[in-house]
């Protein structure tokens, strides 16, 4: 047996060369080590099932010695639409010229490779890409006999003052959070249930879908991308993380890199998230905000975000992580983990946020088809009427410019052992198996519909 190699994480993508190990006969030995340990990302303790084992493509690729490695291509911010920036890198640092192709805008750009790398601003006034007109282009880019296409959509996604912008004009990101995990297939979705997840927020009314807590499938972008819906994508820096730990560290920042990396060329995700829930300690402050940096250092055509706790000593909204993002997330549960409805307006009063907010998480927990009154906790009557209070806060807080509320569809989650839970986190709008549509859907459905 050879050893070929260790990969950390289990979400994001990784390659092994082994053309040097091959004999005439080949067997590859795939071992996952699934154990949960406090000081990986995420920790051990989640509010999720969180799976072992492989649950991600495995593919056997032959590429040319000379091979194109990546490509990264999109809208170049500021430049009034009008100019694409594209990147390539080549396996071996070698000197040539690649060409570039988006026959449907009659471009054809040659890019000048020294060194294995080559970048190239160009000219180009593409149809934008937007949730309502998700307009993808064929592109093609041809290196030293490699060839490789992707289906790339144009779009500008910018915070103007506290304004969050998409191709120049504000809007109200109207979304919903979802985890990557189903009834008969755990984490390892079909893609018919990635596109019944879509749909179903389509059929909320959303533009936007928070994938958390850690990278959904690259399908999921994909899909995005072709049935038109902005994405939040995480990184599962959650709860009590080893802040202090440079391994630690090493390990979230590898798996933002990978997430980036992996999803660069994709129009529909519009903010990278470095995490969930952390307290503001100086440890972790000096964590994310490394985080933070190194997304705006690899992706200047993005937003970073993270979503953050209410500063509970003075009931608003203040984290020092904030200086760091480009759009505040914030995670409350007024009428759920916080008793008195009256906190909820006095958290938007007693806060000055200098940034555009999304409230990246409110809910309750409903059984579903369990009934009573609207103090009745677990009842679908309690989780409707904390979805109406809710709405009808946020919708007259002028800087609140998006939410996600939690959740699509109830979830896996060994924490939740009680009667009714059943090891689910049931504060799904839908049942586990989304077979059941609960009441609080059609009062989030009625909101989102109600807004200009
Ligand atoms: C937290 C956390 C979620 C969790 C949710 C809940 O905010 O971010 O992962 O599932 O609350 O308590 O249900």
């Amino acid at each position: 047996k050879k050893y070929v190699g260790m990969h950390r994480g289990g979400s994001t993508p990784c390659y092994f060369d082994i053309t040097d190990y091959l004999e005439h006969q080949n067997r590859i030995i795939i071992q996952v080590d699934s154990t949960r340990r406090n000081e990986q990302v995420p920790p051990s303790n989640t509010d999720w099932f969180n799976y072992g084992g492989v649950y991600r493509d495995i593919d056997l690729i032959r590429v040319p010695k000379v091979h194109i490695k990546d490509f990264k291509i999109a809208l170049e911010p500021e430049s009034n639409f009008s100019k694409i920036r594209t990147s390539v890198v080549i396996s071996e640092a070698i000197n040539d010229t690649a060409v570039l192709v988006i026959e449907e805008l009659g471009i054809k750009q040659e890019i000048t490779i020294k060194d294995g790398k080559g970048e190239l601003v160009f000219d180009a006034s593409p149809e934008l890409w937007a949730p309502e007109n998700p307009k993808l282009y064929n592109v093609k880019l041809n290196c030293a006999g490699d060839e490789i296409s992707d289906r790339v959509g144009f779009r500008e996604i910018r915070v103007k003052g506290m304004d969050i912008v998409l191709n120049g004009k504000p809007l109200f990101l109207k979304g919903i959070s979802c985890h990557e995990d189903s009834v008969p297939n755990g984490k390892a979705l079909t893609d018919e249930e990635r596109i019944e997840n879509i749909m179903n927020a389509k059929e909320l009314g959303c533009n936007f879908m928070r994938v958390a807590h850690y990278p959904h499938s690259e399908r999921m972008a994909q899909l995005a991308d072709e049935m038109g819906i902005l994405l939040w994508e995480e990184i599962p820096v959650y709860w009590e993380v080893h802040f202090w730990s440079e391994d630690t560290y090493k390990d979230a920042e590898n798996q933002l890199k990978e997430l980036i990396t992996r999803d660069y060329n994709r129009a529909s995700v519009i903010i990278w998230s470095v995490g969930n829930e952390n307290e503001d300690k100086d440890d972790r402050l000096k964590f994310m905000s490394s985080l933070a940096e190194c997304a705006h250092n690899m992706d200047p055509t993005r937003m970073v975000s993270a979503a953050c706790l209410v500063n509970y000593s003075k009931n608003a909204i203040e984290d020092r992580l904030e200086k760091y993002l480009d759009i505040i997330g914030l995670n409350e549960y007024c009428g759920w983990y916080t008793a008195e409805w009256k906190m909820l307006p006095e958290l938007f009063e007693n806060s000055n946020p200098k940034k555009p907010v999304i409230i990246t998480e409110f809910g309750a927990d409903a059984y579903a088809g369990l009934r009573g009154t609207i103090t009745d906790k677990g009842t679908e009557d309690c989780q409707a009427y904390v979805y109406e209070r809710q709405t009808q806060t946020i919708r007259n807080i002028s800087y609140i410019k998006g939410m996600t509320p939690w959740i699509l569809h109830d979830f896996r989650c060994p924490r939740r052992t009680s009667v009714n839970q059943r090891y689910y986190n049931t504060k799904g709008l839908l049942s586990a198996d989304k077979k059941y549509r609960k009441m609080a859907f059609d009062v989030l459905k009625e909101f989102y519909h109600s807004l200009p």
